[in-house]
């Protein structure tokens, strides 16, 4: 392995969301020096060498104006690695950049659906849906559960389709792979997904931000692969998350249909990326592939790591191994204590900062907690050895 992903990065005092901004967004949460923050989804590793090139040449040309990918290469790159990587064919002309996955689901829901139409999610899943739907969008949350095996989680087809087929159930968003519960989807399963949805002219946006961190033997899907029909399809992707460039807003929203693609391009707007995102997105798609294949072997050890160490020393805990992203789901429940002792156990007495499993389920992730397990693996040692400690 030519990265060395065992360096531990100084991350204090750089505008950090999850080890400086929790401080002031989070004012209630216990955080002092020693906090090991494993709660927002980005990665305390370096990103590649060619992306780092490339933010140098920006920064070194001293001019930071209005930008816009003009670069064929920037959506050349996009086309590429969804050829190269997925098998999958996507057109230029389908794919516009959007400064961050957030803005363009809004967006999308804003544009196809109307405030107070139902839109469907599948719990547990990103807590942020919870809030985009019924707070930035003044949408209804409508929400099936996924049914849990041991861990291991499913879609309850039956409860999927009665919420399609409500009219006023409009959009359905889907999280490929799914954060939290580790779930790369299998080809039948998106069909069904896109075909329950086409059959009750359900729009179905499909953010697969979380695509290119898969675990070793399982490969995503692209809902466009699944399907030939594209015709209610809106796709988010981007390099945000696999290349660790979320502080400076890499996404894309990606729309095959003619008519559905120029009604929210009208409504988009001209939505700017900054000269830094534009040359991170290139040299992350064209040149960083080998940093990218290098760093999911590093998360399969980080998994392994982990999974030995709770069998052993957190040996109530269910978990089942993730098929794709950075993220184990953790549930406690067989300690037999309550969310908030389960909480305090993890948060002060440990001091590491998980992420509560009611912000992905507010119905069942009582007792559940959200590790990501992005940094290395010294420091993800030392956070399990904090908490093992408080369950002994
Ligand atoms: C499933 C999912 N979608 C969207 C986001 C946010 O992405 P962005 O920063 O591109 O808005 C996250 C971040 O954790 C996520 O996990």
């Amino acid at each position: 392995m030519q990265t060395n992903f065992d360096e531990v990065i100084k991350r204090r005092d750089t505008y950090s969301i999850k080890w400086d901004g929790i401080k002031t967004l989070l004012p209630e949460a216990h955080w002092n020096d020693e906090t090991i923050p494993m709660m927002v989804a980005d990665m305390d590793f370096a990103c590649a060498p060619a992306i780092q090139a490339a933010m140098h040449r920006v920064a070194d040309h001293q001019i930071y104006g209005y930008t816009w990918p003009t670069d064929p290469r920037y959506f050349d790159s996009i086309v590429d690695w969804y050829h190269r990587r997925y098998d999958t064919e996507l057109k230029k002309e389908w794919i516009a950049y959007s400064n961050g996955s957030v803005s363009a689901i809004n967006c999308a829901m804003n544009t196809f659906t109307n405030a107070g139409d139902g839109i469907i999610i599948m719990r547990p899943v990103y807590g942020h849906f919870n809030g985009m739907i019924d707070g930035e969008t003044n949408h209804k949350i409508v929400a099936t559960n996924l049914i849990n095996d041991n861990g291991y989680y499913t879609v309850d087809w039956k409860d999927f389709e009665a919420k399609c087929a409500v009219p006023t159930n409009r959009a359905f968003i889907l999280c490929s792979p799914a954060n939290p519960i580790g779930r790369v989807w299998k080809l039948e399963e998106l069909t069904r997904m896109a075909e329950i949805c086409r059959k009750h002219h359900v729009l179905l946006i499909a953010d697969e931000i979380h695509s290119d961190i898969v675990r070793k033997g399982y490969t995503h899907i692209p809902i466009l692969k699944a399907v030939e029909d594209h015709s209610n399809i809106v796709l988010v992707i981007g390099t945000n998350k696999s290349f660790n460039v979320a502080g400076l807003l890499c996404s894309n929203v990606v729309i095959p249909d003619k008519n559905l693609r120029e009604i929210f391009q009208a409504q988009f707007g001209m939505c700017m990326p900054t000269p830094f995102t534009v040359a991170a997105a290139i040299a992350a798609y064209d040149e960083s592939e080998e940093w990218l294949n290098e760093l999911n072997e590093y998360i399969d050890g980080n998994i392994d790591f982990a999974l030995a160490y709770i069998k052993e020393h957190l040996p109530k805990v269910t978990v089942q191994r993730p098929e794709g992203t950075y993220m184990l789901w953790l549930d406690f429940r067989g300690y037999g204590l309550t969310d908030k002792e389960v909480h305090k156990k993890i948060y002060e007495d440990a001091n590491v900062m998980l992420q509560d499993g009611v912000v992905h389920d507010v119905e069942h992730g009582e007792c559940f907690q959200r590790m990501c397990i992005s940094l290395s693996r010294g420091e993800l040692k030392k956070a399990l050895e904090r908490i093992a400690q408080q369950f002994k």
